[in-house]
């Protein structure tokens, strides 16, 4: 682990917000899986770090390894319990070992855009939901939006059954792989960094993700297209230790908590926009990007949506009604 992280500040030049912390300074590192530009996490994270940097000079101090550089998403968590990291975003779809209230955001079409998560998680469920990992020491601080998910595969995606018996890459989330098998594709979990590989050397044959992300690891440059069905949600809970967390002086902490609080706020607001720019960036690098029709899109919607029946147990159907009032 060690070496890892020496790798990834000795080789990479271009490592932003990458601060050389003070003798005495507690060293809060923040580790993610994405690109830094034009992604709603990578630039969140880079102004969490500045900000940090700045107002908490001589106290604390944070480095932010982006990209996979210094774990996959399926080891930062337990590195975080081990105090090797202090924060890290994953998406919400990577919590299965620590808690399942989340596997209502991987649920296809349950919600209809990201103000409609965003409100969700502002009710008394969604923030009680911050707090479902405590006993496994982790606590959740905030949610940072990444955004709606598209379909992209080495054939035209149109129909759900142009994705019959093809392989499509998903993240290690039992709702993935049942909307995938709901499709009558076959899924394959696998770690973020590992997808752009797999897609090029035909591993897989497709995936789903973000615009920011499907453009961030260039995913478009070896697919056929990219279908618009907006059919799930990708968003981030930024986690940190529960014994770290409690360990920090009040001041410190509360300073730290105020810092994300803004940076989330401020951030969370322009992630719709970064994607967008994101879907331009592929148009404009040649990407092919397939909309739907309304009537093209409810197919979509008919086959995904059966299952919820099979996750109902683990979300409750009350948090389902108030997902869907708020869509309304
Ligand atoms: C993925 O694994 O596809 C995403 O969770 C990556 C990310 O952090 O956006």
């Amino acid at each position: 682990l060690m070496t890892a992280a020496v790798l990834a500040a000795t080789t990479m030049t271009a490592l932003p917000a990458l601060a050389s912390c003070e003798e005495g300074e507690i060293v809060i590192k923040f580790s993610h899986v994405t690109n830094t530009d034009r992604h709603p996490k990578g630039i969140a994270a880079s102004l969490l770090a500045e900000r940090v940097n700045a107002e908490m000079d001589g106290v604390a101090c944070m480095e932010v390894y982006p990209s996979s550089q210094l774990y996959n998403d399926d080891q930062v968590l337990e590195a975080m319990l081990q105090g090797d990291v202090q924060m890290a975003a994953p998406s919400l779809s990577k919590f299965e070992q620590f808690t399942r209230v989340f596997r209502i955001f991987d649920l296809p079409f349950m919600f209809t855009n990201i103000e409609a998560v965003d409100a969700f998680q502002a009710s008394e469920s969604g923030e009680a939901m911050k707090e479902s990992m405590v006993r496994r020491g982790l606590r959740g601080l905030e949610f940072w939006h990444n955004g709606m998910k598209q379909m992209s595969a080495n054939v035209p995606l149109v129909a759900p059954t142009d994705a019959d018996g093809l392989k499509f890459r998903v993240q290690a989330s039992d709702v993935l792989v049942a909307q995938m098998e709901a499709m009558g594709a076959s899924p394959q979990p696998m770690a973020f960094s590992e997808v752009y590989g797999a897609l090029q050397t035909g591993v897989v044959d497709g995936q789903e993700n973000t615009w920011s992300n499907v453009y961030g690891q260039k995913f478009f440059e070896v697919q056929d297209g990219t279908t618009e069905t907006n059919h799930g949600v990708l968003d981030y809970m930024v986690v940190t230790s529960e014994e770290w967390w409690q360990g920090l002086d009040a001041p410190v902490r509360d300073q730290l908590a105020t810092i994300l609080r803004e940076v989330t706020e401020t951030r969370n607001a322009e992630s719709y926009a970064v994607n967008q720019a994101a879907r331009a960036a592929i148009v404009e690098a040649g990407g092919t990007i397939r909309e739907l029709t309304p009537e093209q899109r409810q197919v979509w919607v008919d086959v995904m949506r059966p299952v919820w029946d099979q996750f109902v147990g683990d979300v409750g159907q009350d948090n389902i009604d108030a997902a869907q009032a708020i869509n309304e």
